[in-house]
């Protein structure tokens, strides 16, 4: 088998092609050494399947991140729309609406996921972590990961990714007070390629337990990429660390909804809404915080007060790393 991954990996030198073991499951990971590559990644558990995906594949240079531009609606952008931010153009705010205008509720559940983050990151540093990364991190929205940790402990440290030059240069700017804090320009859907980069391990130290954050974003990834990329995570993620996710899901949701974000999000990335059940499973080898995943609003919520029934559905959780959960590859 290991003969096969080799001659796999020279026939491919554009692709890292590795093995994943957990109980029970083995499976294959190709992941493009640049991020244009078309495929991005592919996962599976047959190394047939995998060949033929990458054979058959254009294999041409596909999405760059994306550039500046205030004609194409931008998530960043318009998710400060929703979160009555000032960082959008007229193009935002035209397809923010678009959405608005027949399910005006998501930008109140938009509200609810920062306002989940907040309170996902004080739990995980009164239990004793205070090192974030937060992947995805979006336009600075006050409070930011490091203002709300360091409320609890000041000695938090925090990296934000994103792969959005405006967001990078806006978090440049606003959210690196010190050296504890770093921005670091990073894809998602290829986690090894920040992780390890110095500009990460510079604030984060990977062998202690760290607190991964990713709201908001999985649900901006095609299907496989995103369990690529949590899978990665986790792998890398010391026991006792905390994974924290918040995404779309297509679960009580009306299929109108997400076809409205997918018309809005056209050009820029598609939008999978997972089901409730999709998102638990990224949630394997940790061990969830009660209430378990559920309602932005409804997670460790603040105020007794109910928010009105929504059709529009973002669910969230923090998980715990069990110490038997998968390890970081040899
Ligand atoms: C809706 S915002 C969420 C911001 C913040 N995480 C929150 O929940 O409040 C999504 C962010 O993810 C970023 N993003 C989307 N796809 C990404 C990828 N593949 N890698 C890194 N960042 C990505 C976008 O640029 C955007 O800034």
């Amino acid at each position: 088998m290991s003969d096969d991954l080799t001659v796999l990996r020279a026939d491919f030198p554009a692709y890292r092609i590795w093995r994943e073991e957990t109980p029970g499951r083995i499976r294959y990971v190709a992941r493009s050494r640049h991020p244009g590559l078309n495929p991005f990644s592919v996962v599976t558990p047959d190394l047939g399947e995998l060949r033929g995906a990458l054979h058959s594949a254009p294999q041409t240079e596909a999405e760059e991140p994306p550039e500046f531009s205030p004609v194409q609606p931008n998530i960043a952008r318009m998710y400060s729309y929703w979160l009555n931010g000032k960082d959008h153009y007229g193009s935002d705010r035209a397809a923010a609406e678009m959405v608005l205008e027949k399910f005006p509720e998501v930008a109140e559940v938009a509200r609810a996921n920062r306002a989940f983050l907040a309170r996902a990151v004080r739990y995980v540093v009164s239990h004793g972590v205070s090192q974030f990364i937060d992947a995805g991190s979006g336009l600075p929205a006050s409070p930011n990961v490091h203002e709300t940790a360091r409320a609890v402990n000041t000695g938090s440290r925090v990296v934000y990714v994103d792969r959005d030059l405006v967001v990078l240069a806006h978090a440049r700017a606003l959210l690196a007070p010190d050296d504890q804090v770093g921005v670091v320009a990073g894809d998602i859907r290829d986690p090894r390629s920040f992780l390890t980069g110095p500009a990460l391990t510079e604030v984060i130290d990977a062998t202690a337990p760290v607190c991964v954050l990713l709201g908001s974003v999985l649900h901006f990834l095609a299907r496989a990429e995103a369990d690529a990329a949590v899978a990665a995570f986790r792998e890398w993620m010391a026991p006792g660390s905390y994974l924290v996710i918040s995404a779309g899901t297509s679960t009580g949701v009306d299929p109108e909804l997400i076809q409205r974000l997918r018309d809005a999000y056209a050009g820029t990335a598609p939008v999978t809404g997972r089901t409730a059940s999709e998102i638990e499973a990224w949630f394997e080898g940790f061990t969830l915080v009660p209430p378990g995943l559920v309602d932005v609003h409804a997670w460790r919520p603040n105020l007794v007060a109910q928010p009105a029934p929504s059709r529009a559905r973002i669910l969230a959780g923090a998980g715990r790393k069990n110490a038997t959960a998968p390890t970081r590859p040899a």
